[in-house]
């Protein structure tokens, strides 16, 4: 995969800011590769506005059409269009066996904190930055994590610090963590487009 670049299916479930960064990160030949498909569980999602403007083929599988069936349909389509890499990108699903046993070790998410502290079901959003706040830790910031069974769970693979300032709140901090995921799921992507990180 390593040679033409890696194929890499982001899925997302809502505004697609990290989509957006990924999308550049290959334009500008950061990612060694391209999007080659969005998959969103949610019609509404404003990534998918953001795929088609770069004339990325955008799936949506909601949960209500597919049922039980849904997931092995999804994992034999991105087998069929080979796949290398898939990036949750905000996606608020978990992923079911079916699609993690046909690509092990090769899904990966980006969070907006420190794990496993700040993670878990349930937490996404402005809850995270408000738990951080909350704990007294000087540092949060993204990270970039290999995808198991679980919310938040396999291991580890990057992360960047962010500094807690005293009158942070969380849409402060959010704001701010934002803007190095962006950076770290790039620079992440970039080291496995290029063979520098082995999953
Ligand atoms: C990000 O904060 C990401 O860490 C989390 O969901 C959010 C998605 O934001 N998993 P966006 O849709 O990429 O803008």
């Amino acid at each position: 995969m390593v040679n033409q670049g890696i194929n890499i299916a982001v899925f997302i479930s809502g505004r697609g800011s990290n989509l957006q960064a990924i999308i550049r990160g290959c334009r500008d030949k950061k990612i060694k590769g391209r999007v080659k498909v969005v998959i969103s569980n949610r019609r509404d999602a404003g990534g998918i506005e953001i795929a088609k403007k770069h004339g990325i083929a955008v799936f949506v599988y909601e949960k209500k059409k597919f049922s039980h069936k849904r997931y092995q349909q999804l994992t034999d389509f991105l087998k069929s269009v080979d796949i290398d890499i898939i990036a949750l990108a905000g996606y608020l699903e978990l992923i079911p066996p079916v699609l993690i046993r046909q690509f092990e070790n090769r899904i990966i998410n980006i969070h907006p904190a420190p794990l496993p502290d700040f993670g878990g079901k349930g937490m996404y959003g402005m809850k995270v930055h408000q738990k951080v706040l909350e704990s007294n830790i000087k540092y949060t910031g993204p990270t970039v994590h290999l995808v198991d069974g679980q919310y938040d769970h396999g291991k580890v693979l990057d992360h960047y610090p962010v500094e807690i300032f005293p009158d942070d709140t969380p849409q402060l901090l959010a704001n701010r963590v934002i803007l190095k995921e962006h950076q770290l799921y790039v620079d992440v992507l970039s080291k496995i487009s290029t063979g520098k990180m082995i999953l």
